[in-house]
């Protein structure tokens, strides 16, 4: 059964409180992207219920989390794959707080060339993590906004055999692929072999479909924004089951974010180890 809501953080900005609680939120929020990093202490509230989750050591060292910001009826892009923005301030500064907490912030290539998203912090204080895009036929150009000289890494998880044409400073990581589908082990093998452990499956619906499917998600958060789209995009596209019996019912939490409501769900469960992952973090 879902917890009951955790009222009302905003923007940055606990709801419902007074001024001097507002205040003490924002503030709180600057040391939260080193605490979650280093582990000392316990993150301040209301940040610990949010990303606390998000701190721990599985035993493979790795932490994945990914996100999808939807409507009532569960669209993630209208038919065009418009979706700038599904989500409220609110939405989207939870979005750049999971930017800010991890190693590296991965999006699939149909997000990267619909969005031209630069992946960086902006909404809230922070660092930039690294940008990752999963594109096997090396579809991305050049000029993409994610991979702009900011002091960033960038990489490219593609396919054994495509030739990106990109910058030499740009890290391609070639990797086995069936059909041109890497397993999304191997994706999370190759970024921890690259000291990249706390990984954000930022999107699209496709992307986030496929570690789900792969048992390769610790959480998974899901921005509910109150607008129906009608129709459009759906935000899974998983193996077709039987029985409503068979569906992935896992623990979850809801945080009602200004008018949005996050469901934070725990797959740690059925989270599959990835073997070549370094164990430290
Ligand atoms: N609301 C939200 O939270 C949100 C977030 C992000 C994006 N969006 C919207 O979602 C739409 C794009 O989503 P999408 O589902 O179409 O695309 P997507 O998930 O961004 O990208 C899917 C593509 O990425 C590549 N890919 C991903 N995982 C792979 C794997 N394991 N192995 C090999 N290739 C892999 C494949 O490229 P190939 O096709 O080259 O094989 C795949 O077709 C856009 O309209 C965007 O605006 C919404």
């Amino acid at each position: 059964m879902p917890s009951a809501p955790n009222r009302g953080i905003h923007d940055g900005i606990a709801s419902g409180t007074d001024r001097n609680g507002e205040a003490q939120a924002v503030d709180s929020w600057l040391g939260v992207p080193e605490l979650v990093r280093t582990k000392k202490v316990p993150l301040p509230p209301p940040w610990d219920a949010l990303f606390g989750p998000l701190r721990g050591s599985p035993a493979d060292g790795l932490v994945v989390v990914g996100q999808i910001g939807q409507s009532l009826d569960g669209r993630v892009a209208t038919n065009s794959g418009h979706s700038h923005y599904i989500n409220g301030p609110a939405g989207l500064a939870h979005l750049h707080r999971l930017r800010a907490i991890v190693d590296a912030v991965v999006v699939g290539v149909g997000t990267a060339l619909a969005d031209d998203p630069q992946l960086t912090v902006r909404r809230v204080a922070g660092p930039n993590p690294a940008r990752v895009v999963i594109d096997p036929g090396a579809r991305l150009p050049a000029g993409a906004k994610m991979f702009a000289r900011d002091g960033v890494r960038r990489l490219v998880m593609t396919a054994h055999d495509a030739k990106p044409q990109l910058p030499a400073e740009i890290e391609i990581v070639r990797l086995p692929s069936l059909q041109r589908r890497i397993a999304p082990e191997a994706i999370l093998s190759a970024l921890a072999e690259r000291g990249l452990r706390r990984i954000l499956i930022e999107g699209g619906a496709e992307t986030v479909s496929r570690f789900l499917a792969a048992g390769c998600l610790d959480r998974l958060h899901v921005v509910v924004a109150p607008i129906i789209i009608g129709t459009g995009r759906p935000s899974f596209n998983l193996p077709p089951i039987e029985r409503v019996h068979e569906a992935l019912r896992a623990p979850m939490k809801i945080h009602q974010l200004d008018d949005e409501v996050l469901f934070d769900c725990d797959l740690s469960a059925q989270r599959r180890a990835i073997g070549a992952a370094k164990t430290s973090m």
